[in-house]
Order: structure tokens, then C-alpha cells, then sequence
């Protein structure tokens, strides 16, 4: 028996065990969010540094001015070097009502067809993924006393809140981090069967607006008409970032987007997915977005402008007659190419501006930035990395997009000079930032098989 036959029947062998270990990391709340949930982030990559001292690496808890970030070495042996990032912090739960249980008891629940799914807050953004990672190295140093490469990890806690430590942190500490092949489990396959590498991320500019008129909320019997209304001033605001042909109308937004080069978009053409399925699976049938784009394009290689939340005026039980005195919301641009968040961001501010009517106020408030990020695949990791996924898988993995974003990908490469192999088990339909987030235990079983395999193939 080889070397990788053995960590792969230890694997399974482990599994129960391997559950229980992401089962007690999902029950710690780490939402990063929060100020509520401080302690509990800290809690979480105590458990982190300490899971991972107990697989060799010698693990530490960084401190930053956000939460805590951990940081591991297991840098014995030679071979090429590689970093692997993942985020310990979660989304909020809200609407927790929406929730079938607790969002931080997980369980492991049955289909009719007899497959599997862990329910849980970050079971699959991020600590089920991170874990895939986590136990294919526990099963390499079971097996065979030592990783196959040189490792570094670092686990963040502000993923999910667009925090600012990493980046500073990255630089500090880039002589110890600095590898050669970035890793990140925190993507999806492209479909339940079809493993993916995912080689391009959309990048991200969040900004929050508000409006505001009088001085005070006003009964809108006796100032309604007379009063400007902060709500009708900014949905009309809103509702002006569109045309009816789906682009974006502020001036600039599209100044750095290309359009793809015609093998990539052929490549997309050809991929087993269209519109239907990835509708169709959260009740959906009309793409949406710009008109003349596949779903591909339109959630991979196009920019967007989407208002993620917004405010103003009565929204308890009942009825209240009330013109409020403010209103706002949170819009996010995913970017893509060369879009510079800064430069977005400046757009957007002007074209509130130049909108606002008399006796209206307007405030900013900024959420977080970050580059959109394209990785060339002729590193030989990426070749490497394929033939593993589809040799664990069955099936010829696939380069894709994704229209999500991590920050830290660009960080790796401007930073450190790393590209960076983003591949991860999470599905379309796994519910992340949502009630009832879920990863499917075949994600979980044959993410940590994945590694194992990918790791050996890096040493090569
Ligand atoms: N893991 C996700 C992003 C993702 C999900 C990429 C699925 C590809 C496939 C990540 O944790 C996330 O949600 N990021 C935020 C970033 C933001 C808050 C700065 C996002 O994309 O909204
Ligand atoms: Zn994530």
C-alpha cells in the first residue's frame, strides 16, 4: 500500500472522529461582526492553535487590532512550500426565526436518497472547508510522521466583516508566510459532481448611504407632500444605478472592464450548468442581470451594483403614519479586471450627490474594499491540483470563476508574490450567509480525500 492509499483509508476510517472535531468548532459563535461575539472569536482561534499543535504545527494566536489571527508552521522536510488561508469568523445568523434548529448545535441530517448534510452556521463558510484542509494533514502525520511539504497556515477572524488586519499582518509577517503556492478552501465545485479551481474572484466595494431631511420624523398627514421623504429620495437614487438593460449608469463604472477572452467565454459556453439549473435551485427561471450575458458572465466577469440592505421609516407590526427623517442602505459592488474600489467608490458618491434634491443631507459610511484577482494556471500546482480533484472525484475538474469575493487572494499575490490555488467543496444551493447554511458530508468525506491527494501531488 502506498503512502496516499493509507492517508486516504485513515481518512475514512477517521471520520467520526473528524466530525466531532468540526462539530465543537461550529458550536463557538464566532461572528465577526459583532462586537457581541468578541470573546467568543477569540475562543475560536484558541481552538484553532491548539487543534493544530496537537498535528505539529507550531501554532500561534497573533493579536491585531480586530481579532485574533492564528498562524501555524510545519516546515520540516523540503519540496516546494505553500500557505494555506482560511477564515475561522461567520456571517450573523438573522433572520434566526428562519432558522429548522440551532445555528451553532450542528446535526447531521438525512435525505430521502439516503445522502448527508451537516447543518450549521459555517459549515460551509468557512470552518467545514477549512477543516477538509485541517484533517488531510491530521491523516499525513498519522500515517506517515510528517506532511508531505513544507505548510503555513494562517486563519483569519474578519473575513466576513471586511476587516482591516490582515492586510498589515500580512506584511509584518511576510519573510514567515511567504511560500511558494498560496492554497484556499473557501470556493465551491461547480456542481455536486464536477470538482472546480477557481481562477478568477470578483473584487468588492461596500458602501453604506444615508439620507436625510427634517429634523425630526413628521406625520405624514400633516407634512406629507410638503416635506421631502428621505425614502423616496433614495429609492429614486437606487433605482437609477440601473438602466432597463441591467448596466450600471455611473459614470466610470465600467472604465478597466474587459471582456473575456474568447477561449475562456467559449470554455464557460461549454460547462455542464446553464441558467435553468442555477436558477432553478432557489426558485428563480429569468437571468436578471445585464441583458445579452450568461449566468457566467453575469456572476463571474461582470461588475455589479446591489443593495444588500436598506432602511427607513416604520418597519414594526402594524401601521405608523410617518415620513422619517433619514433613510438608508448598503450597497455592494462586485468589481472585476482592473475596477479600483477607491475609484467606485468616489462614482458612487458623486452620483448620490448630484441627485440630491433641496433640505437633504447625505453621509457615507465605507465597508471595505478590495481588487478583483485572475491567477494564470500554468504554475504546475494548478496542473497538479486538477489531477488530484479528478482523481479523487471521478470526473475532470473544471477552471471556473466565482462571483464571490476574498479579499485576501489579492493580498497574496500584491504582498507576498504568490499565486494562489483556490479550490473548496461548498455548493450553490449550501445556503452560505443564509438560515439553514449546510455542507454536504460528500463535501466534507471527499474535500479532506482531496488534499490529502492534492498535497501529495505538490511534492512531486
Ligand atoms: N467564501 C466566501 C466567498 C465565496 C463563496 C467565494 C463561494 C466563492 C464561492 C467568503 O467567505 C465571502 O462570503 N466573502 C464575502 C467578502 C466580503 C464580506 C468582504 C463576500 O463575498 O461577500
Ligand atoms: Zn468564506
Amino acid at each position: 500500500m502506498s503512502d496516499l492509499d493509507a492517508v486516504l483509508a485513515q481518512i475514512d476510517n477517521d471520520l467520526e472522529a473528524s466530525l466531532e472535531r468540526l462539530f465543537a468548532l461550529l458550536r463557538i459563535k464566532s461572528i465577526s461582526t459583532d462586537p457581541a461575539y468578541t470573546a467568543e472569536c477569540r475562543r475560536c482561534a484558541e481552538w484553532h492553535a491548539h487543534d493544530l499543535r496537537s498535528i505539529g504545527f507550531d501554532a500561534t494566536v497573533n493579536d491585531t487590532p480586530g481579532h485574533p489571527i492564528v498562524t501555524g508552521h510545519a516546515r520540516q522536510g523540503d519540496g516546494p512550500s505553500a500557505l494555506f488561508y482560511g477564515h475561522y469568523d461567520v456571517q450573523p445568523v438573522d433572520p434566526l426565526e428562519l432558522w429548522e434548529g440551532d445555528p451553532f448545535e450542528p446535526v447531521i441530517l438525512t435525505r430521502p436518497d439516503g445522502s448527508r448534510y451537516i447543518r450549521a452556521r459555517g459549515a460551509s463558510d468557512d470552518k467545514g472547508q477549512v477543516m477538509t484542509f485541517v484533517e488531510a494533514c491530521r491523516a499525513w502525520q498519522a500515517v506517515a510522521g510528517a506532511l508531505p511539504i513544507p505548510l503555513s497556515i494562517v486563519l483569519e477572524g474578519e473575513e466576513e466583516s471586511g476587516g482591516a488586519s490582515l492586510p498589515p499582518f500580512l506584511e509584518q509577517h511576510a519573510a514567515a508566510l511567504r511560500a511558494d503556492i498560496g492554497l484556499i478552501c473557501d470556493t465551491g465545485m461547480l456542481d455536486p459532481r464536477t470538482p472546480a479551481i477557481t481562477t478568477m474572484l470578483r473584487g468588492l466595494c461596500g458602501e453604506e448611504v444615508i439620507i436625510e431631511a427634517a429634523d425630526r420624523d413628521l406625520h405624514s398627514g400633516l407634512y406629507g407632500s410638503a416635506a421631502q421623504n428621505p425614502n423616496h429620495v433614495l429609492a429614486r437614487i437606487l433605482a437609477d444605478l440601473h438602466d432597463e438593460t441591467g448596466r450600471v449608469t455611473i459614470p466610470g463604472f465600467y472604465d478597466g472592464v474587459d471582456e473575456l477572452p474568447a477561449e475562456l467565454k467559449a470554455a464557460w459556453d461549454n460547462l455542464p450548468v446553464d441558467a435553468a439549473d442555477f436558477l432553478g435551485a432557489v426558485g428563480l427561471s429569468v437571468p436578471a442581470g445585464e441583458q445579452g450575458r450568461s449566468i457566467f458572465e453575469q456572476t463571474w466577469s461582470r461588475p455589479t451594483a446591489e443593495v444588500n440592505g436598506m432602511g427607513g421609516g416604520y418597519q414594526g407590526d402594524g401601521f405608523k403614519t410617518v415620513i422619517p427623517a433619514r433613510a438608508s442602505a448598503k450597497v455592494s459592488f462586485r468589481l472585476v479586471f482592473d475596477q479600483d474600489p477607491h475609484e467606485i467608490r468616489e462614482a458612487f458618491r458623486s452620483f448620490v450627490r448630484a441627485r440630491l434634491p433641496a433640505d437633504c443631507k447625505v453621509r457615507f459610511i465605507e465597508h471595505g474594499a478590495g481588487r478583483a484577482i485572475r491567477f494564470p494556471i500554468d504554475a504546475p500546482a494548478f496542473g497538479r491540483t486538477r489531477d488530484a480533484l479528478t482523481a479523487e472525484w471521478g470526473r475532470k475538474a473544471v477552471f471556473i470563476g466565482s462571483g464571490g469575493s476574498i479579499p485576501v487572494a489579492h493580498e497574496l499575490k500584491e504582498k507576498l508574490g504568490m499565486d494562489v490555488v483556490l479550490t473548496g467543496f461548498s455548493l450553490d444551493d449550501d445556503r452560505i450567509h443564509s438560515p439553514n447554511e449546510k455542507y454536504e458530508l460528500e463535501s466534507f468525506r471527499r474535500g479532506i480525500r482531496s488534499w490529502a491527494r492534492i498535497l501529495a501531488s505538490l511534492a512531486e
